[in-house]
């Protein structure tokens, strides 16, 4: 077996694959935010340490004693976050998370310093408060003793594997989060280091995804009961992983991922996109690949924001279930996703968002369908301006909870105008992680071989024309309600 473990923002999860690229067992264990201050989300990443532990615990008690079967586990993590270790390579502080937003003042601060046209040439995206240089910025303003004592910055899913291992690495995937990376060239940016008075040795030593890191501890062993001979490898950004997972490794495919946030990405090679940072463009996981991405802040979110704000005890399933097939457009009632600001195409922060057109008959159906609807019109927005800069989008593969539903498969159709793939085994990022994993181990000779073993179709949805149509007129007046309610806020 192979395992790829997923340490995300509200749980880790861990997947065990055989040769077969059959799911043997999948796993998780939640962990909380800490938000103490308004805008503030950070976690502790020994319990991020802890939780893997008591999953790969459960999962070797899974093997019957045969823990050596598993060969080799990689990852795929949260992206952006901080993590620093001192000299003794201990957590400076807890792990200040891609969601938190207190870094305004240093985004702003990095594009007037460095100006956002070489910032963009270097890294390839603009300054936004998830990502983590902004992060590292306002620790050195705010809590200067902790600055100092930096030996190294992590990202999440570094941080792990450091504590598995005992090694310092990150890969390139997670590396372009950061804005300290010169995207193109694969290396960490002098520049940018030296303009921001960051020591580039703080910055952990660059790996593929696929490379090997070392084996475990004998502690990690010894804690989890799994063979000291088992290997580990770098792994990757859960988007970057996520594409791995769905198969997005060529030309003309892309993936749209409706989980708590919502993600429109697609496959390039060329190494030199310039969307002027209104879409991200980071390293793949695949070597020498990039992924251009669009990002809905609240794509499932906003579903669970309705249920929560209104005590909607229903599981979604049931309400799904109430909607009507035939219709499309929630009669008049049109939903913008804009619940915690939004980035694509916007970057804007403090926008927020809206039902426009509410009449006396509307029900609760009605709002569910306008959420669905209003999601997967932002993700169209990312799609839009990823066919806008010449990227080729011939069919999309849908993972997360957006795929589970029929009814939202055939919208997303609808709405791209595009072919939609369910997959019959979407195990999100973990298991792009485990293909990793795999590759890294020689079970195949290229991520390629392994995804086409991995990972399996299920259904297509094609568009039909008559709703195409009349989306696209909902989609006109969808776009109009941002700039004339952004001044409103
Ligand atoms: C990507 C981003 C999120 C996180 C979620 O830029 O901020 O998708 O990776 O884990």
């Amino acid at each position: 077996y192979v395992l790829g473990i997923d340490l995300g923002t509200s749980s880790v999860k861990g997947v065990l694959v055989d040769r077969g690229g059959v799911t043997y067992q999948s796993i998780s264990k939640t962990y909380p935010l800490i938000n103490e201050k308004p805008g503030y989300s950070e976690q502790d990443p020994h319990l991020w340490y802890k939780k893997t532990v008591e999953l790969v615990s459960e999962l070797v008690s899974k093997l019957n004693g045969k823990a050596e079967k598993i060969e080799g586990i990689s990852f795929s993590g949260q992206m952006h976050g901080l993590v620093l270790i001192d000299d003794d390579l201990n957590v400076l502080r807890n792990a200040i998370l891609w969601n938190d937003t207190r870094t305004a003042p240093q985004c702003r601060e990095i594009h007037n310093t460095l100006g956002k046209e070489k910032l963009l040439d270097i890294t390839k995206n603009r300054a936004l408060e998830g990502f983590t240089l902004p992060k590292l910025l306002w620790v050195k303003k705010n809590e200067k003793g902790i600055f100092d004592r930096i030996k190294y910055f992590l990202l999440p899913k570094d941080y792990l594997r450091f504590r598995l291992t005992g090694n310092i690495q990150t890969d390139y995937s997670d590396a372009a989060g950061t804005l300290l990376l010169d995207v193109a060239n694969k290396k960490w940016s002098e520049e940018i280091c030296e303009t921001f008075g960051v020591n580039k040795d703080i910055c952990p030593p660059l790996v593929e995804s696929h490379e090997f890191c070392g084996t475990i501890t004998s502690h990690f062993a010894d804690e989890t009961g799994l063979s000291s001979t088992t290997k580990v490898f770098a792994g990757g950004a859960d988007n970057a992983c996520g594409a791995i997972g769905s198969g997005v490794l060529t030309n003309g495919k892309a993936l749209c991922s409706i989980g708590t946030s919502g993600v429109m990405l697609s496959y390039d090679e060329s190494g030199n996109k310039d969307y002027k940072g209104k879409l991200h463009y980071f390293n793949h996981g695949k070597q020498n690949a990039f992924y251009s991405m669009g990002v809905t802040l609240s794509a499932g979110y906003s579903l669970q924001w309705f249920q929560q704000a209104f005590r909607i005890d229903d599981p979604l399933e049931s309400l799904f279930k109430e909607l009507d097939s035939t219709l499309i457009g929630a009669q008049g009632l049109i939903f913008t996703p804009y619940l915690v600001g939004e980035r694509t195409p916007y970057a804007d922060a403090s926008i927020r968002a809206s039902f426009i057109g509410m009449d006396t008959f509307h029900e609760k159906k009605h709002f569910v369908r306008a959420i669905m609807e209003g999601v997967t019109f932002s993700l169209k927005e990312s799609l839009d301006l990823l066919r806008e800069n010449n990227i080729e989008v011939n069919s999309i593969i849908s993972i997360g909870g957006g795929s589970k539903n029929n009814l939202w498969l055939q919208m997303q159709a609808d709405i791209f105008n595009t072919r939609v793939i369910k997959l019959s085994n979407d195990q999100g990022p973990s298991l792009g992680a485990a293909i990793l994993a795999a590759y890294g181990c020689g079970w195949y000779n290229s991520l390629e071989e392994c995804a086409k073993v991995f990972i399996t179709y299920e259904k297509y949805y094609d568009p039909i024309e008559e709703n195409v149509e009349k989306y696209n007129a909902l989609y006109d007046v969808y776009k109009k309600v941002y700039s004339r309610t952004r001044d409103l806020n």
